[in-house]
């Protein structure tokens, strides 16, 4: 599956557009390597997929949580609302539902310093929250339990109108930027590094 026909936020720059464009490539690789539609995929490798996926989500969250509290002004702070957003307290329902122990976390990359790295870094997790209803929907057909599911369901409803602000806030702090252009090259380099660290097969024996 591509995302080629993943949601084009209209009027909100091109920023947006650009890290689709960009890192296409890279988002063929995670999801081949995460090889979540595979019909061999069991409990314990769900399992394990979840737990990696929280020892990633939860550095990112907390440098994201750093980089952008200091970098916005309140009403944009208030309004992307990353509190709701968190995956974290998401995966450890997944994780309880499972009783997969969690993997111990790494500290924040070093990459993630300016708020462009931050944009970049937020695209790749909130842009996983479209796919997400897609794997939900395969993944409850094939008998996975709802229980087990907080993490890919993330927003249920609210995918389309999150996704769409947070859109709209990359665009404008994106064409406020003193150099809008070295703005994107960071967040396209953020984004890239991102989706590294989510290009993970939870049948390789050294995970995460
Ligand atoms: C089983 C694995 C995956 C599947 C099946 C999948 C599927 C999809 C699909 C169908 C879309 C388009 C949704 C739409 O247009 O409404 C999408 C978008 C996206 N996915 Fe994934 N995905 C997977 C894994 C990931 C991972 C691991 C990440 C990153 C952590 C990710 C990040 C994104 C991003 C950033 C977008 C938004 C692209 C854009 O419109 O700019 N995906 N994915």
């Amino acid at each position: 599956m591509t995302v080629a026909s993943a949601n084009d936020v209209s009027g909100t720059g091109s920023l947006l557009a650009r890290l689709k464009v960009e890192t296409r490539s890279q988002h063929a690789r995670a999801e081949a390597a995460l090889d979540l539609l595979s019909p061999g995929l069991t409990r314990a490798r769900y399992a394990r997929v979840l737990a990696w996926q929280r020892a990633r989500h939860a550095p990112l969250e907390d440098g994201l949580n750093r980089v952008l509290r200091a970098a916005l002004p309140d009403p944009d702070w208030a309004a992307l609302d990353l509190e709701a957003r968190a995956k974290t307290p998401r995966l450890d329902l997944d994780l309880r539902a499972l009783n997969q122990p969690p993997l111990p976390t790494l500290p924040p990359p070093a990459w993630l310093s300016t708020e462009a790295d931050a944009w970049g870094c937020a695209y790749v997790l909130e842009g996983a929250t479209l796919g997400g209803q897609v794997v939900t929907r395969h993944l409850l057909g094939a008998g996975v339990s709802p229980d087990t599911l907080h993490f890919y369901r993330s927003y249920g409803p609210d995918v389309g109108p999150r996704w769409r602000t947070f859109g709209a806030l990359l665009g404008a702090r994106h064409a406020s930027a003193p150099d809008p252009e070295a703005f994107a090259t960071r967040a396209v380099r953020a984004a890239t590094l991102t989706f590294e660290l989510f290009t993970y097969s939870a049948d390789a024996p050294e995970a995460p």
